[in-house]
């Protein structure tokens, strides 16, 4: 592991499949990533196993069993500072942190979300998508501040909504796409190429208008 690799923690609660990915594309395509830490919300997330196969440590700090949002904020923060990484990634992590939280590591911590912000915070974005008969949705990658899925969008890419889409299909197509952002978007973290700056995202050292777009070829416009 070199100097050069950022230091990061994944927070997951479900399937970690953003994770296997991040994980993969360290083991097969030499992302200079150090996942130091996962930490998982709930015992029973099938992503876990994905952290354990490939030898990353892994802290189960259960919300349940916390009196309330402050305290499991405050558990999970322990362990972040412990870990002293530079940069966490809520990969399918369905908590809100409470505002100590997204303040201590604020311009230093991402979220995914499968929609393209600021359209469908929250919940069931995919039957929300259908709902309203959009013809595109997305994935968008975005620096957390106080509030549901907000803050500053990174990162988006796009894919077109088709008439006999239902919520599974349109997961299908979307998560392997999504996976892709995650890994071009963390790489421009790797590379330092991206930082948080008074609420606005500096994309090589400019203010960015609009979030990036991943095209198919992997690369941003
Ligand atoms: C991802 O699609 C991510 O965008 C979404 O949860 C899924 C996690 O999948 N996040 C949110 O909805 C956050 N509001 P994974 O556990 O397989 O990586």
């Amino acid at each position: 592991m070199s100097k050069q690799h950022l230091k990061v923690a994944v927070l997951i609660s479900g399937t970690g499949s953003n994770l296997k990915a991040l994980i993969n594309a360290v083991n097969q395509q030499g992302l200079e990533l150090h996942i130091a830490k996962v930490i998982s919300n709930r015992a029973a997330a099938p992503g876990i196993a994905h952290a354990v196969d490939a030898g990353i440590p892994v802290s189960v700090i259960s919300h349940a069993d916390y009196p309330d949002r402050q305290a499991h904020d405050s558990a999970v923060m322990n362990v972040l500072q412990e870990a002293q990484v530079e940069l966490v990634i809520l990969a399918g992590y369905m908590r809100i942190l409470g505002e100590e939280f997204t303040h201590a590591y604020s311009g230093r911590m991402i979220n995914l979300h499968p929609s393209l912000l600021p359209k469908y915070k929250g919940l069931d974005t995919y039957n929300r998508v259908l709902q309203s008969g959009d013809s595109e949705t997305g994935a968008s990658i975005h620096f957390v501040t106080a509030g549901l899925d907000s803050g500053p969008v990174i990162s988006q890419v796009r894919i077109p909504v088709f008439a006999n889409d239902d919520a599974t299909s349109l997961a299908a197509r979307l998560g392997p796409i999504e996976h892709k952002l995650v890994v071009a978007t963390v790489e421009l973290f790797c590379s330092r190429k991206v930082h948080y700056d008074q609420g606005r995202v500096l994309h090589e050292g400019q203010v960015i208008e609009q979030p990036l777009q991943l095209n198919n070829d992997g690369t941003f416009d």
